[in-house]
């Protein structure tokens, strides 16, 4: 038996719920002016080699990477911000000066050792907004995943951070990786690497030792400049002005490189060890690295599969018709009035002849409200003999006026 690879889920008994996620998340995004964009699977690997960055884990360990057949290096996307930017600059919109923003959803392949919460192919809801400096934006992007996750009824706690900008961030850099050299001995090998790599990254480590060590590590916000330091203490006022609760959390550095001043992850309490539901920030270098004119930009993605635990989706109303017939004679008939009611309502049509009992169990497995069946008797009357599955009523109503005056 072929099975589906590790790491990757079809998604069958889930499917109300993923449907009902991505839905309730682009009602949301659209009411904050968000329109859809699609982009490939498939990309380059340069694309995320230069914005996703060659010190995370991301594209130094986890990249679906291959030559197709002409030889060149493409990946199956690890994340939707990269491709996002990549069809913005293409399409010349940071030539036009606006403001643009962006929802998306799909599949995104991380090969990482998969456990609860962490697939190989997992599906994230994101949005990127370019053209908006004002840390409002930052707000509302904020605000619009809170509003995602209250739709939900999804609980969270919210830690933000501020990475700093060009101004600042290469001297905190500098300090920081000071104090992991000086500290080398008991980190891992992974951050003696990231010292000189990307020394901001070791603060992201798992490794007890090094979380131990860290406790007195510099930290990014005691050497923001003023520019970042204004906006990070507004983006605070702003969000306790809307009642959005947060912590700061002055280790967050996310797990991605291209990001510049506010960082922040929504975390579920709930759900155990990979326990971020969603995570952005803003990078206002990434258009202008990828080769397009310098723009503001800033996002989010939250996991789908990591909220499916804390959802409750609504429970599916039974709803449609079922239609079939008892003998051969009717088939053609029923496909017929199939298409009619198809026109109004939900419509089941069931090609082959069976006996009441084996309809109205069909009927009640596919979760339809009407149960509709047609015989010998009914075919000489000109009726059909029709069970309500909700009220259990039974009637046999002519046929004409049933299906002309079909209202569910
Ligand atoms: P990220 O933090 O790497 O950010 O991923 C966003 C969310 O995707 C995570 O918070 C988590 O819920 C979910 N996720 C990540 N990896 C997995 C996995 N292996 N299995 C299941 N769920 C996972 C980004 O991807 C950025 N592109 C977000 C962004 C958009 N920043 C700015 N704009």
């Amino acid at each position: 038996m072929i099975t589906a690879l590790r790491g990757m889920v079809d998604i069958i008994d889930d499917a109300p719920k993923y449907e009902y996620i991505l839905n309730t998340a682009i009602d949301c995004a659209k009411r904050y002016g968000f329109n859809l964009i699609e982009t490939p699977i498939l990309e380059e690997t340069s694309l995320f080699r230069r914005s996703v960055g060659e010190s995370s884990d991301i594209v130094g360990k986890e990249m679906y990477e291959f030559a197709d057949k002409s030889g060149k290096s493409v990946c199956l996307r690890p994340e939707g911000t990269a491709g996002v930017v990549r069809a913005f600059i293409e399409k010349k919109l940071d030539r036009a000066n606006g403001v643009y923003r962006f929802f998306y959803r799909g599949a995104m392949f991380r090969y990482e050792r998969p456990q609860k919460g962490r697939l190989r192919q997992f599906h994230q809801f994101g949005v990127e907004s370019f053209g908006e400096k004002s840390v409002y934006e930052d707000a509302a992007i904020i605000l619009l995943a809170r509003d995602i996750f209250d739709a939900l009824g999804v609980k969270y706690t919210l830690e933000i951070n501020s990475l700093g900008c060009v101004n600042c961030m290469p001297q905190y850099k500098e300090k920081l990786s000071a104090f992991l050299n000086a500290n080398s001995e008991g980190l891992c090998e992974d951050c003696k690497r990231r010292a000189d790599v990307n020394p901001i990254r070791a603060l992201d480590c798992k490794n007890e030792a090094c979380k131990n060590i860290y406790e007195n590590a510099p930290l990014m916000t005691d050497f923001l400049c003023d520019e970042c330091k204004q906006d990070f203490n507004d983006l605070q006022a702003i969000l306790a002005r809307n009642n959005v609760a947060f912590s700061l959390n002055k280790k967050l550095v996310r797990g991605l490189d291209y990001y510049n001043k506010t960082a922040f992850e929504f975390i579920s309490a709930e759900i155990g060890s990979q326990n971020a539901i969603a995570g952005g920030g803003r990078y206002d270098k990434l258009v202008e690295h990828l080769g397009g004119k310098p723009t503001f930009a800033v996002g989010f993605a939250l996991g789908v599969q990591r909220i499916y635990d804390l959802v409750n989706a609504p429970q599916n109303q039974r709803e449609g018709v079922y239609i079939g017939a008892i003998d051969n004679e009717a088939i053609g008939d029923i496909f017929s009035y199939a298409s009619s009611l198809r026109q109004r309502v939900k419509t089941f049509v069931e090609y082959e002849p069976k006996k009441l009992a084996a309809h109205l169990k069909n009927a009640d497995r596919m979760n339809a409200k009407i149960c509709a069946v047609i015989g010998e008797n009914e075919r000489a009357n000109g009726a059909i003999w029709i069970k309500d599955m909700l009220e259990g009523k039974e009637s046999k109503p002519k046929l004409d006026e049933w299906l002309k005056g079909f209202d569910i």
